[in-house]
Parts: C-alpha cells; sequence; structure tokens
C-alpha cells in the first residue's frame, strides 16, 4: 500500500453534534439549539417566538442562519426536542472517548471548538475562562495518548445572538468578531494545536442554493451568499494570518464540502453544466481560500444574480495573506448534473440529482462512490499543489445492537474499504494525502436529518431520537477493523 509513513488515521466530529452540555459552564447557544430533529422525509424545524408572543416553526434551511418572521426571536420551546442539546455528552465522556480512539490507534482526532462557549454572544471583549479550560483539557488528553488535534474553528455554529443581532455573515462586523475568537484560540493552545481548519464546507452556502430549492431567477440569495462568503474569506484569511504569526508551526487548512460532479449525458450542454457546477460548487471557495484570488468565473457568476459583493482593497491583500497550508474536504458521495429533464431522481438530505445507475444509494440517498474520491482527489490535487487531507468519509446507517450486546457492521467496513482503496490508488498517481478522519468515528447527532439513527461510528453509543438512552459506549465490529488498518498503516484492509 502506498500511505507514507506518518499518516494520519483518525476519526472526525463537531462540537454541535457530540458535546452536548448545550447551557452548561456559560456556553451560549448556536442554531442547533433551536433545531428540532427530523428525518429524510421531514425536515428539521428551527422555532422561535413571534411578535405576538406565539411559538412558531419553519423549516431548518442547512447550516446558516435564515430570516426569522418579521418581529420573531429564536426560542427553545417546551413542547420541542433539541437533539443537539445532549448530543453524545462528550463534554462530561471525553476522557472515555479518547481512551477509546486511543485504543483504535488514532494518530489524529478531529474536533471543534464551539465558538459560542468561548464567547456566548460572539461580540464580548473577553472569552468564557470555563469554555477556555474545557478544551484544554481535551487537547492535554489527546496529546496525553500522542493523539494530535486537528481542530474546525467553525462547524455550522456562529453564535445565536449573532444570528439574531446582527444577521450573521451578511454582516461585516463578524470578521471582527471571529478574528477576536480565533485570535484567543490560537494564543490559548499554542503549543497543544498545531493542525487547524477554518470554515467548514465553507461552500456550502453556495453550493446547495445552486442544488436545492431557490428559483434560479430569484437574485437576492445569491447575493446574500456572495456577501456572506466574502466575509467569510476574509475572516479565514485573518484566521491563517494570525495563526501563523501566533505560532509558525500551524498548519492551517480550508474545508471543502466534496461532491464529484459529473455530466450525466455526453451532450456538450451537459458537460459545460458540470465544469460551471465545479466553479460554483467546489472551485468559488478553494480558488480564493488557496490561491489568495477570486476565480476568472466569478464574474460570471455575480453577473448572473446582479451580485456585487462589496470588497475593499484591503479585503483582497489579506486574501492573498491568508492563502491555506493545506486542503482539506468532506467526501460522502458524486452526483451527477444534467440540462435535460431527469425521470429518475434522487431525493435524500442533502443530496440531489438524477440518479446514477451505475451507483448504490444509502437509506440516506448519498451516492456511494469510492472511484469519485479518487477522481476528486486527483483534480484538487493537480489544481492546488498542497497536502490534502479527507476529513469526513462515511456512511450513515443503521445499526442492529444484538442480544450479546455486539453490533455487526460489514456494510460499513465494506465502505471504508473501498474508500481507503481509493486513496491508496490516488497516492499511486501522486496524490500528496496526509491524513484521512473518518466522519462521525463516534455515532453522533446527523447534522442533516437530526437522527441518532442515522450511525457513522465506530463506537456505538446508547442515545436514541426519541431522547432515551444511557450514553454507554460500544465497541462496533468496525472498531476493531480500523485498529487493524490503522496499526497496519493501510495494509490489512481484511475482515
Ligand atoms: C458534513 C458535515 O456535511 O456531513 C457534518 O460537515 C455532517 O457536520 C456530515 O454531520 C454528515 O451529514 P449528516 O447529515 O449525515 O450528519
Amino acid at each position: 500500500m502506498a500511505f507514507p509513513k506518518g499518516f494520519f488515521w483518525g476519526g472526525a466530529t463537531a462540537a454541535n453534534q457530540f458535546e452536548g452540555a448545550w447551557n452548561v459552564d456559560g456556553r451560549g447557544m448556536a442554531m442547533t439549539d433551536v433545531t428540532t430533529g427530523g428525518s429524510v422525509k421531514e425536515p428539521r424545524m428551527v422555532t422561535y417566538i413571534d411578535k405576538d408572543g406565539n411559538p412558531g416553526k419553519m423549516p431548518s434551511f442547512g447550516v446558516n442562519g435564515q430570516a426569522l418572521p418579521e418581529g420573531a426571536h429564536y426560542a427553545v420551546l417546551d413542547d420541542c426536542l433539541y437533539p443537539n442539546h445532549d448530543g453524545i455528552d462528550f463534554y462530561h465522556h471525553y476522557k472515555e472517548d479518547i481512551a477509546l480512539f486511543a485504543e483504535m490507534g488514532f494518530k489524529i482526532f478531529r474536533m471543534s471548538i464551539s465558538w459560542s462557549r468561548l464567547y456566548p454572544n460572539g461580540d464580548e471583549e473577553t472569552p468564557n475562562q470555563k469554555g477556555i479550560e474545557f478544551y484544554r483539557n481535551v487537547f492535554t488528553c489527546l496529546r496525553s495518548y500522542g493523539i494530535e488535534p486537528l481542530v474546525t474553528l467553525w462547524h455550522f455554529d456562529t453564535p445565536l445572538y449573532l444570528e439574531e443581532h446582527y444577521g450573521g455573515w451578511k454582516n461585516r462586523k463578524l470578521i471582527e468578531f471571529f478574528t477576536r475568537y480565533v485570535t484567543t484560540c490560537f494564543n490559548e493552545y499554542k503549543g497543544l494545536v498545531k493542525y487547524w481548519l477554518t470554515f467548514n464546507e465553507i461552500n456550502n452556502t453556495i453550493m446547495m442554493l445552486n442544488i436545492f430549492g431557490h428559483s434560479i431567477e430569484d437574485d437576492q440569495p445569491y447575493k446574500d451568499a456572495y456577501q456572506h462568503l466574502h466575509h467569510q474569506f476574509v475572516a479565514s484569511a485573518k484566521a491563517v494570518q494570525i495563526g501563523h504569526a501566533v505560532d509558525p508551526e500551524n498548519k492551517i487548512g480550508c474545508m471543502i464540502c466534496g461532491i464529484t460532479f459529473y455530466p450525466a449525458t455526453c451532450d456538450p450542454k451537459d458537460i459545460l453544466a458540470n465544469r460551471h457546477q465545479w466553479e460554483i460548487g467546489l472551485y468559488y471557495c478553494g480558488d480564493v481560500q488557496c490561491k489568495g484570488e477570486y476565480g476568472s468565473y466569478a464574474q460570471r457568476l455575480w453577473k448572473e444574480h446582479n451580485a456585487k459583493p462589496e470588497m475593499t482593497a484591503e479585503d483582497l491583500e489579506d486574501l492573498k495573506n491568508g492563502t491555506v497550508d493545506m486542503y482539506t474536504f468532506s467526501y460522502y458521495m458524486s452526483q451527477l448534473v444534467t440540462t435535460h429533464k431527469a425521470t429518475d431522481m434522487v431525493s435524500g438530505n442533502f443530496s440531489a440529482g438524477a440518479r446514477n445507475e451505475y451507483l448504490q444509494y444509502s437509506d440516506w440517498g448519498w451516492a456511494t462512490d469510492p472511484d469519485g474520491l479518487q477522481y476528486y482527489l486527483e483534480v484538487m490535487n493537480d489544481r492546488y499543489h498542497l497536502p490534502m487531507m479527507v476529513v469526513e468519509n462515511g456512511l450513515g446507517a443503521y445499526d442492529t445492537v444484538e442480544e450479546d450486546g455486539s453490533i455487526h457492521d460489514p456494510f460499513r467496513i465494506d465502505y471504508y474499504r473501498q474508500h481507503i482503496q481509493a486513496m491508496n490508488r490516488a497516492i499511486e498517481n501522486g496524490v500528496n494525502l496526509i491524513g484521512y478522519t473518518t466522519w462521525g468515528c463516534i455515532d453522533l447527532v446527523s447534522a442533516g436529518t437530526g437522527e441518532m439513527r442515522k450511525r457513522y461510528g465506530f463506537i456505538y453509543v446508547d442515545k436514541h431520537d426519541d431522547g432515551t438512552g444511557t450514553m454507554a459506549r460500544s465497541r462496533k465490529d468496525s472498531f476493531f477493523w480500523y485498529k487493524k488498518v490503522i496499526a497496519s498503516n493501510g495494509e490489512d484492509l481484511a475482515d
């Protein structure tokens, strides 16, 4: 096998999906704290109190803040269940969980810092010391096992106060607040953390908008998305500069939601549409963060929606000076792009488009496509010439606990085997891949549907969608398999 010595094998999580302790030790709220559970058919709902004091719910449109009805404010309602409130309570189980990661042989562990645990509203001048202490304890514990922390600074969790009172990332002020927050992180965790990611799946804002729901004729959501993204690009570039200034050892990456798009037919119109999908969905963000400037096609994209994102000369300078050290991405599926009317459509959470007859789909409608991972790695390696990490990949599936407590998940093992083989081929073809952190290495709350039963973990957590469960952890068959994979540096993929 081609995996280089020192390859970072590990797993990935996000604060809001697994920490729980949503209102403990001074933590402020994030959007997920007012978002209910859903399913592949039922959207998650964001809850609020309207201007007349009546409770209300509206479908959650994914990861970013959304406009409330006039005069309403976000609220936790008594009769709703909010799965992220408890997550899997990593906050109180971190020692046990990290011991299990160490038992599997993890070299790296990806987690995020909850911004509102450090700055409860987001606009305070000084941080919440209890939040700082919590992460220091976690990083110290990881290091005691020789596990490298890989820390995402923003994983879909802008403090709710900033969403409500400042309008979220459309507001330029957020650059300043984010900069203050990340400065605290870099200073406080200097020497404990070396690998950082700025914004998780930053491209979702525009890619999902383009794939789903919004009428192509409606310019406003696009205008907002481009402005929002510009602010995040500048915030990310500033974070890179600050991170390097605080500790030149820091390696800071972008994080892109990697979907491999294919044209559905050989009609040249489909080929072109597919190329444009790569531009708006994948290159738009990757180019700014890796190359330090907007791609030439950005003018065309903005023009299509009469968008003129406001930016200063200083912003453009910041983008140039704040390019990332590594390209990291999540990979779950490929999708087809076509200009023709497709009859056989995929519908799942965060997946869409025409069905690919050559692929199998998960129960949540995601196409399993390891070749797509190889393709993606090879394209992005050529484009950016940066070290790469696959920082999310995995299969959300139902698990059954047998009477004796064992959990047999050969489907998950098979999925990982195929994707590891695909990474191996990419490395053989020259890709500079340095790490792999599987998503939800321990079961956690699904971002898309809010479910627990969409499980990804090597470690099972006894927590259910109705809020019941003991939170007990147990090892699935894949736990023992992944342990062998890591011990053999990817050589031993047998059952
Ligand atoms: C990515 C996110 O989109 O996919 C994660 O970065 C998320 O937060 C993961 O959990 C899997 O999606 P889901 O909807 O199955 O949780």
